[in-house]
C-alpha cells in the first residue's frame, strides 16, 4: 500500500487523504490516524476511491455505525440502505437540489448522525461545489454577551420546519410515520471527541428556541447565521471523481450549490452514521 498521507486543506478546515484504497482492509494504526484527523480536521476528503456501493457501505463503517436515512424510499436501485443524491429530481415542476442552504443533517432526530458522506459517481464539469463552515471557529468569535446568552437555550428541531427557506422535496407517508419525535437540541454543544463548543443550527428544522417569542428566536437565529456563515469559517469542496467526503455534521454546516448546468449529471452517493444526543 502507498503510504497514508493527510494534509490540512485550510488552517481550521478539512484534510485531504491520499495513499490508500478504502476497498483494502484497513489496519487498527490507519482507523485510529483517520480518526483523529477527523475529530481535528472536521471534513475528510479521501481521494481517488473506486467504491460499489456495497464496497462504500464497508468503508463507511471504518468511522461508525450506518444510520437509515429518512425518506426510505430514496435509495439506490437493489440497495435499501444507501441513499444518494442528485440533481434530478423535479417536484411541482420546480428541481429540487437538496441541501441548498446551510445545514447540519438530520438535526430533528433525538441522537443525529455524527457523520455524512457522499462518494461522487457522477458529477457536472462544473460547478457544484460543496461549503462546510466551521461550527467551532463560529462559536469561539462570538462575543462574550452573545455566549452568554445562548450557552442555555435550547431548540426544538422538527422534520421540516415551518421557517424553513428551502424545501425538503418528497418524502412517503410510510417514510414520514417513521420519522422520530422533535429533538431539543441545545444551541451551543460540546463535542464528544475534541471536546470544544461548537454552535449547532439548522434553520431548516428549527421550529422554536425554548422560552422565546418566535419573532425573537428567528431573529436570533438569524443573527447567528449571518455571523456563522463567512467566508472566514469555510472550507469549499471542489469535487472530483473519485472523492469520497464525509463530515462532522456536530462541528460544520454544510451547504450545496445550483450553480451548474443541470443537463448535466450529478450523482452521489449518500451515507450517514449514528451519532449521540448533543450535549
Ligand atoms: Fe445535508
Amino acid at each position: 500500500m502507498a503510504s497514508l498521507t493527510i494534509t490540512p486543506l485550510t488552517d481550521h478546515t478539512g484534510a485531504e487523504v491520499t495513499g490508500i484504497d478504502f476497498t483494502e482492509p484497513v489496519d487498527g494504526e490507519t482507523r485510529a490516524r483517520l480518526s483523529a484527523a477527523f475529530a481535528e480536521r472536521h471534513v475528510l476528503v479521501m481521494r481517488g476511491q473506486h467504491f460499489t456501493p456495497d464496497q462504500f457501505k464497508v468503508a463507511a463503517t471504518i468511522f461508525g455505525e450506518l444510520q437509515q436515512h429518512d425518506k426510505r424510499e430514496h435509495h439506490v436501485p437493489g440497495h435499501p440502505d444507501v441513499y444518494y443524491v442528485s440533481n434530478d429530481e423535479i417536484v411541482n415542476g420546480k428541481r429540487i437540489i437538496p441541501g441548498e442552504s446551510f445545514h447540519t443533517d438530520h438535526s430533528n432526530h433525538p441522537r443525529p448522525p455524527k457523520a455524512t458522506m457522499l462518494f461522487a459517481v457522477e458529477l457536472p464539469s462544473r460547478g457544484g461545489d460543496t461549503q462546510y463552515v466551521n461550527m467551532h471557529a463560529a462559536y469561539r468569535d462570538l462575543p462574550e454577551a452573545t455566549r452568554h446568552r445562548i450557552d442555555g437555550l435550547k431548540a426544538v428541531h422538527v422534520y421540516f420546519s415551518k421557517y424553513s427557506p428551502r424545501s425538503l422535496g418528497h418524502i412517503d407517508e410510510e417514510s414520514l410515520r417513521r420519522v422520530p419525535p422533535p429533538g431539543i437540541h441545545p444551541l451551543v454543544r460540546t463535542h464528544p471527541e475534541n471536546g470544544r463548543k461548537a454552535l449547532y443550527l439548522n434553520p431548516v428544522r428549527m421550529e422554536s428556541i425554548l422560552g422565546l417569542e418566535d419573532t425573537d428566536a428567528l431573529a436570533l437565529i438569524d443573527a447567528l447565521m449571518q455571523h456563522a456563515t463567512q467566508k472566514k469559517y469555510e472550507y469549499r469542496h471542489k469535487w472530483r471523481p473519485g472523492d469520497w467526503v464525509m463530515w462532522d455534521n456536530r462541528s460544520v454546516m454544510h451547504q450545496a450549490n445550483a450553480d451548474y448546468d443541470m443537463s448535466e449529471r450529478r450523482y452521489l452517493y449518500r451515507l450517514m452514521l449514528k451519532g449521540e444526543a448533543p450535549i
